[in-house]
């Protein structure tokens, strides 16, 4: 079987949902709302379409996505407007009653797919061969299930790009190294602005498995996983310096999932809760290139039509995975939970979950 044809499996939906009009599904959409109140929470993504996230009863960056799963435990159905990784975390902060749902499975995140268990349980092996036990291991929240737990279980904690500065510190303090999965451009921007040099961190290649550092091996501290968002990638100084000549002036803000270079040449970098404060707060007629993802620069720009706001990337980049979730999904996911039937399903085994717990637990707690 092809991947499309696999791709293909993992969707059920009803041909029906694919060619009702917009103005139909969002009253259909509306009317389940209605029904099931309180037992349906909907969190979104900033990232997520504007078609989906209008129906958010909440919606936030990773971080705060996180929290609030962590904090309903009223909620019977949690119908995730986000990506798979995020979901799972939904499901594991969640009680054992609460459903967490994803409208479309195939709503994943080519990021959190750099990193498997057996590469990473390869890569500790060297690691900690080469090491010690003087290793910490740190991962974003992009990430899968099992992984966390790998995590959890060797000490190490979550983080996200709002709260990634605070655990690397924390990390530092319980051992000599991190080790930081598996997004490479924010464990490097991360630790570069707490004071590490990039001689001070090595990248761990999981298909050589090879270690590749310019300094000297003994003095790292930092070891990144060769990791990246596909998204974020297509952000490049040559944006930046074409912005700088053709428009003066304008202020840069990314999100620190693009490169060293991209964040070293930008006015602001954070996550997109940051980055929506910042601009929010902005002046009237303050002028923004924005790099991240494409339907959250685009409800920026109506958001703040007294500001001129623009993407850094003349092409835009939109997260094809986080698109997955459209209305039709959507509406589906809905209906067949108000005639009691849950759809898509996103469960994490108890024992994975146990030990992701621990990792995110460490993290709430320090957030
Ligand atoms: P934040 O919302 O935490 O900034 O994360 C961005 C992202 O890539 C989510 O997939
Ligand atoms: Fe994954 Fe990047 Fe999409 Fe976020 S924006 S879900 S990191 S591919």
């Amino acid at each position: 079987m092809n991947v499309l044809e696999q791709l293909k499996r993992l969707d059920d939906m009803p041909e029906r949902y694919k060619t009702m009009e917009k103005s139909e599904l969002e009253a259909r959409a509306r009317s389940v709302k209605e029904r099931l109140g309180r037992r349906l929470f909907i969190p979104g993504h900033h990232y997520q379409k504007d078609e989906v996230i209008q129906f958010a009863d909440a919606t936030g960056d990773s971080l705060q996505l996180a929290q609030l799963a962590a904090k309903n435990d009223e909620a019977e159905y949690i119908v995730f407007c986000g990506v798979h990784f995020m979901a799972e975390t939904a499901d594991i902060l969640t009680g054992e009653e609460q459903a967490v749902i994803l409208p479309d499975l195939r709503a994943g995140c080519s990021m959190a797919d750099m990193a498997d268990l057996f590469q990473v349980e390869r890569a500790w092996a060297a690691l900690t061969d080469r090491f010690g036990e003087t290793i910490l291991p740190l991962v974003y929240v992009n990430s899968t299930a099992a992984i966390k737990a790998f995590v959890g279980r060797h000490g190490g904690a979550t983080v996200t790009s709002s709260n990634a500065k605070n655990i690397v510190q924390w990390a530092f303090s319980q051992k000599e190294r991190v080790f930081f999965l598996p997004d490479q451009h924010l464990g490097r921007n991360t630790a570069y602005a707490l004071g590490v040099s990039l001689d001070e961190m090595a990248v761990w290649d999981p298909h050589e498995e090879s270690l590749q550092c310019t300094g000297a091996i003994d003095n790292v501290k930092v070891i990144l996983w060769k990791g990246h968002c596909s998204v974020h990638e297509n952000f490049t100084v040559r944006q930046i310096e074409q912005i700088r000549r053709t428009k003066p002036g304008m202020n840069i803000i990314v999100h620190p999932e693009c490169s060293w270079e991209v964040v070293q040449q930008a006015d602001y970098a954070g996550s997109t809760k940051y980055i929506i404060e910042t601009i929010r707060n902005a002046p009237p007629g303050s002028r923004w290139a924005v790099g991240t993802e494409m339907n959250l620069v685009n409800r920026l720009k109506y958001e703040h039509p007294d500001k001129e706001i623009i993407s850094l990337n003349p092409y835009m980049c939109p997260c094809l995975t986080m698109n997955r979730i459209d209305l039709p999904h959507f509406v589906w996911a809905l209906e067949s939970l108000s005639e009691g039937i849950v759809v898509n399903r996103i469960t994490v085994l108890n024992e994975v979950a146990f030990e992701a717990k621990r990792a995110l637990d460490r993290m709430l707690a320090l957030a």
